[in-house]
Order: structure tokens, then C-alpha cells, then sequence
């Protein structure tokens, strides 16, 4: 498995990817290189600030139905920066003894991190690379919060698009549900090229010359939703499915947008006994 761990340095001048998501969710943490970007971003795909939000609801909706099936231990791979309802919010709202791993390989998701939640002795923040899911799950600051033989929930949203060689993704899904034990769940949500192909392959190209994602070698367009579902596999997967962001067991009345309007897809999987 190809494995990076020179972590992108602070450049205040260059997109960075946390950031123009950042943008795109109204937060205040980025500068105008990442502004810009995210407004060239917008106006290939006028619905990203709407996606964005929208992963962000899935995300509340996915702790809050993990805390009701037990589950007090999360790790959120790729976590990008703090904004509204973090998962350690979410979830500790529900019960207060929830612990939450926070871990991204971007040095300014992890100073704003640890800067957040220096009070929250249950959560902790690990500065690591996705692609080497030993180390994470083996780093003395998730140990000490997460206990492997306990049932765990490993919350992947929106990240595993930044690893662009399908096969390192693959291996990342497969250790990370060897590791865990059964019982423990997988969160995966994944922006599909399917719908467009065309706007999600230029947005793609657009993030490769922007170097939003430093140093990653972005292939030219996302992953259909064939390629997405293997990583479900061994996994009983909670209704409805995987299904778009929006339609994953929505609150109240339903989705509050159209599903349809959604090039995004979602799935959270129980191990087995
Ligand atoms: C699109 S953002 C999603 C953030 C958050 N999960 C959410 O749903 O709002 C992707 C995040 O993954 C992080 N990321 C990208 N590649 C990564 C890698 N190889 N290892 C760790 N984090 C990574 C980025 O720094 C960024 O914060």
C-alpha cells in the first residue's frame, strides 16, 4: 500500500481543500485563495454549498442514530475543519460519555482541532494520513480514548475521494473492518460521478490545478456508485441502504432537498458476529 505522510504544510496562498469546504459551509476559517477556488468550484456546480451542507445533516443524523444503537466510540476519518455539529457535539448531546477520535492529515483541521476541543477530555485529535489505517488506529492519543474490543463507529465522510488509487481505498475499507470488532460500524459517504460525469470530471481537473488537495495525484473524474458499494461489503447495512445523502433515513417530514439534487452517496454497515 502506498503510504504518504509528508503532511501539506500551512499555505495561506494555496487552496486547501478543508478550507474551501469550509467556505462552502458560510465558516469563516480561509483566505482568499481558498475563496476563489471555492467560487470557481460554484460556478461549475452552482449545488456544492448545498452538498456540503448536506453532508454535514448526514453526518448529525448518522451519530445521533449510532448513539441509539449503542455505540459510544467514534472515529471521524477526515474530518475536516470544526464547524457546526462535529460529531463529538452530535454524539455527546446524545450521551455525554461519548468519545470521539478527530483525524486528518491537514495541519491547520488539526491545530484548529486540538484548539477546539482542548476541554473536551473525551475527544482527542490525531494528525495522520488515511492510508495507513495501522498507525491510526495503533496512535497513543486514540488508544487511550477508544477501546478496539469495544464496539467502535468509523465515520469516512466525504474523504475517501481524496485517495485517488482505487486500490489503496479498497485496503483502507478492508483493514479498517478487520481491525474492528463486530458490532462496530462503517459510516462511508462518497460524491458519485455517475449523474455528471462531465462537471464532476472538470470540477476534478479544476481541483487538480488548483492544488487544493497538496500533492495528491487526482484522477480525472470521482467514483461511480459500482466502484462505492464494494466498500460496504462484509458490512450488514442499516435501511435504507446506500442511498443519496439526503434519503439516508432523513428527520421529521423527510429530506429537506431533493435527493436527486445530490451527487452524493451514503451507507453506514454493522460487522457481523
Ligand atoms: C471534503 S472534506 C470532508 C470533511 C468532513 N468529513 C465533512 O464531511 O464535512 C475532506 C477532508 O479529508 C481530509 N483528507 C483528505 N485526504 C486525506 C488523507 N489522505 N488523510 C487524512 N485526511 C485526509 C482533508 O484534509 C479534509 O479535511
Amino acid at each position: 500500500m502506498s503510504q504518504r505522510r509528508d503532511f501539506a504544510g500551512f499555505h495561506t496562498r494555496t487552496p486547501n481543500e478543508a478550507r474551501v469546504v469550509d467556505y462552502l459551509l458560510g465558516g469563516k476559517d480561509n483566505f482568499a485563495a481558498d475563496r476563489e477556488a471555492a467560487e470557481r468550484a460554484i460556478a461549475l456546480a452552482p449545488g456544492l454549498p448545498m452538498m456540503a451542507l448536506e453532508s454535514r445533516r448526514f453526518l448529525g443524523r448518522v451519530v445521533r442514530f449510532l448513539v441509539e444503537a449503542g455505540i459510544r466510540q467514534f472515529i471521524d476519518l477526515g474530518c475536516g475543519l470544526p464547524t457546526q455539529n462535529n460529531a463529538h457535539e452530535v454524539a455527546q448531546a446524545a450521551t455525554p460519555e461519548a468519545r470521539v477520535v478527530y483525524v486528518d492529515f491537514d495541519p491547520v483541521v488539526v491545530t484548529h482541532a486540538r484548539a477546539l476541543l482542548a476541554d473536551n477530555v473525551r475527544t482527542s485529535v490525531v494528525q495522520a494520513d488515511v492510508r495507513d489505517p495501522d498507525l491510526i488506529l495503533g496512535h497513543p492519543d486514540l488508544v487511550r480514548l477508544i477501546d478496539l474490543k469495544r464496539p467502535v463507529a468509523i465515520l469516512l465522510i466525504s474523504t475517501l475521494q481524496a485517495v485517488p488509487e482505487d486500490e489503496v481505498v479498497l485496503d483502507i475499507v478492508t483493514r479498517l473492518r478487520e481491525a474492528i470488532c463486530p458490532g462496530s460500524w462503517m459510516v462511508i459517504s462518497h460524491p458519485t460521478s455517475d449523474d455528471r460525469p462531465e462537471v464532476t470530471g472538470r470540477l476534478a481537473a479544476m481541483f487538480q490545478d488548483e492544488e487544493i488537495v497538496k500533492g495528491t495525484r487526482r484522477r480525472d473524474n470521482l467514483r461511480t456508485r459500482a466502484e462505492i458499494e464494494p466498500y460496504f461489503d462484509g458490512l450488514e447495512l442499516a435501511d435504507p441502504g446506500i442511498v443519496r445523502i439526503p434519503a439516508w433515513r432523513p428527520d421529521g417530514a423527510g429530506p429537506g432537498v431533493d435527493p436527486e439534487s445530490v451527487w452524493a452517496i451514503a451507507g453506514a454497515g454493522r460487522k457481523p458476529a
